[in-house]
């Protein structure tokens, strides 16, 4: 799940090499390594960050316009300076970088090992950088054929960009299953796993395709797949504001992230809901909205955050449109031998529209026939263009390892889907319509005030930051956000926490209850009301610690709970975007008086497009 970096032109490559891989960082830091060309190559690389690498480079000089680097997430071999990419070819011929995972690496390393080639790491890319050397020098033929030629030998996934030393001034970048973006600038070329490293220099960009070949010379690119099917470049141009990717006066991304729901949610259903008419428009939906009011079942697939948005998601599909939904991990359903049928809708949500668990899952379900459509927050990634149909969330760049915005963009998309199907199914009539319009349109505002609780929920925060173990609990549409406030805590703070529909306490969690435990639960005056308030006396009763998300004004849970937390009422179908906000909040601060790397939580990546 790497970053990578290429840069081609009359610039300087170091320093947009670095500026870029720290905006790819959210996608691994185990390493960093760059190597810039200008008569010889340099290359340095080394464990850490990007800022480790920084420091390791030092006062050298590193001049040359053409360059590459990486930035990390290991899969094969631990993450040190020997294996940190830039991969270089035993003899020296090729400098390579690799997103991805070479499947085959096995039999491929012991056929060049028996062919003399002795290897440093213990990478699977060390070994596709050795076969393109292994085949340009045997083979006495050009860098972009041998690249090509390897590349066919292939299986698995990259994004790979390479430089010859014998032919220094191109670079080849090629793409299969791994995401890389290539940017136009005026006799210049960029290379990145994604367009943030490359927007502030130009909008103009070309997404490649799996099998595709850019061979990028100052004033020339040539495009093909591996193959040598001569293709015509798709220059599209890029609308990604380079102030939404910077951390604009935040200390940390996500803590920007969490803060910017006001305005992303306001993004996600702007000129997408209207009272006059009474109607919802996903342009995006458009000519499927048949295949989804005909639907025997929709399928929400995903995985981690986005897999608790489609479980908010099938509440709300089955409430207000009364169709049949099932919710699946994609890693599950691409490998359990599901039954699909031709009139299933399969649904697939996320953020990076890059992962791999999930790109799998809906290539299978096309496959069995059913439509397949998209929820994703990243414009022009692969899941969106591998689907059907489907619906951006516009919740702008996340960074932030920990998904926040993207989350209540997703549940905003899926609120408006059901209200919209609602509609064409007849379960929705004018008045119920418009107040569910209403309660959406109020969703910025409400959250905004759920920002001001801000010092209470930093108070709350250093009471618990030593806890060992959370229990979060909720009902109906609150059991995904107590799986979702659990998740939060896990991956930033690294606190054990367990997320519970509160009524399975009692058959089994509450055995870990004792006067350590804090329980936090959400419990706004919601349907289940009543039934929640009786689950907290059942945690008292254990002497257990409540930390009780409430509606403002709530005097009956302020009697029982240790700490509460109001947040605006609101009706039940919005009732995830707000609840959800106190709990980003709570692991955001937890994890920052803790002393971890909030934007960056150690072992995982923002992307995971590894199996
Ligand atoms: C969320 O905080 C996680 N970092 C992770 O669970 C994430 O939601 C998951 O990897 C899915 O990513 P996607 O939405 O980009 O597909
Ligand atoms: N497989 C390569 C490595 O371990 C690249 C990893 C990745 O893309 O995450 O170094």
């Amino acid at each position: 799940m790497c970053g990578i970096v290429g840069y081609i032109g009359s610039k300087q490559a170091y320093p947009i090499i670095i500026n870029g891989l720290k905006r790819l960082e959210y996608r691994g830091y185990d390493s960093a390594g760059i190597c810039v060309v200008s008569e010889t190559p340099f290359t340095a690389k080394c464990k850490g960050k990007v800022s480790d690498l920084e420091n390791f480079i030092g006062d050298h000089s590193v001049a040359g316009t053409i360059g590459i680097g990486h930035t990390r997430w290991a899969t094969h071999g631990e993450p040190n300076d020997t294996n940190a990419h830039p991969h270089e070819s035993m003899n020296g011929t090729f400098i390579l970088i690799h997103n991805g995972i070479i499947e085959n690496y096995g039999i491929l390393k012991s056929k060049l090992e028996k062919r003399g080639y002795i290897f440093k790491s213990e990478t699977d890319t060390e070994v596709l950088v050795n076969l393109i050397e292994y085949i340009y020098l045997k083979g006495n033929v050009t860098p972009e054929i041998a690249v090509r030629l390897a590349l066919t030998k292939v299986v698995g996934a990259y994004g790979i960009a390479v430089i010859c030393r014998d032919e220094v001034d191109t670079l080849i970048a090629a793409r299969k299953g791994s995401p890389l973006v290539v940017g136009v600038g005026d006799g210049e070329y960029y290379v990145a796993s994604d367009a943030t490293p490359i927007v502030e220099f130009t909008n103009s960009v070309i997404f490649l395709n799996d099998n595709d070949v850019a061979i990028l010379k100052r004033n020339e690119m040539v495009l093909k797949t591996i193959y040598n099917e001569a293709l015509e470049p798709n220059i599209q141009t890029l609308d990604l504001d380079i102030e939404a990717i910077e951390k604009g006066g935040f200390d940390h991304f996500m803590l920007k992230e969490i803060f910017e729901q006001p305005r992303s949610i306001h993004d996600t259903f702007r000129g997408r809901v209207s009272t006059n008419p009474f109607d919802i428009h996903l342009g995006g939906l458009y000519k499927v909205i048949p295949n989804l009011v005909d639907a025997k079942r929709i399928i929400l697939i995903g995985c981690g955050t986005s897999w608790h948005a489609a479980l908010v998601g099938e509440y709300l599909l089955e409430d207000l449109a009364r169709i049949p939904v099932e919710v699946e991990y994609a890693s599950e359903f691409r490998y359990r031998h599901p039954i699909i049928y031709k009139d299933d809708v399969v649904i697939a949500i996320s953020q990076s529209g890059e992962t791999a668990d999930t790109l799998a899952a809906i290539r299978m379900a096309k496959q069995a026939g059913a439509m397949v459509l998209g929820i994703c927050n990243v414009v022009g990634s692969s899941i969106p263009r591998e689907t059907h149909a489907g619906v951006y969330t516009h919740a702008g760049p996340e960074i932030g390892v920990a998904s926040t915005k993207a989350f209540t963009a997703q549940v905003t998309v899926l609120i408006m889907m059901a209200i919209l199907l609602g509609r064409k199914k007849g379960e929705i009539n004018d008045d119920r319509y418009n107040e569910l319009i209403n309660e959406l349109a109020n969703v910025p505002d409400k959250i905004e005030k759920i920002l001001q609780a801000d010092p209470l929920i930093l108070e709350i925060s250093k009471r618990f930051k030593d806890a060992t173990n959370f229990l979060y609990l909720g009902r109906g549409y609150y059991f995904p956000v107590a799986l979702e406030g659990a998740l939060k805590l896990k991956e930033i703070s690294y606190i054990h926490a367990e997320g519970y529909p509160a009524a399975e306490m009692k058959h089994g969690p509450i055995a870990l209850i004792d006067d350590t435990m804090p329980v936090v639960v959400i419990a706004t005056k919601d349907n289940s009301y009543e039934k929640i308030v009786s689950n907290i006396q059942e945690v008292k009763a254990r002497k257990g610690v409540i930390i009780a998300i409430v509606t403002e004004g709530d005097t009956v849970i302020k009697q029982m709970a240790d700490y509460v937390i109001e947040i605006p009422e609101a009706g039940e179908v919005v009732g995830a975007l707000l609840s959800v906000v106190p709990l980003q909040m709570l692991s955001y601060h937890i994890a920052l008086l803790r002393g971890c790397n909030v934007d960056q939580p150690r072992n995982l990546a923002k992307s995971v497009t590894v199996e």
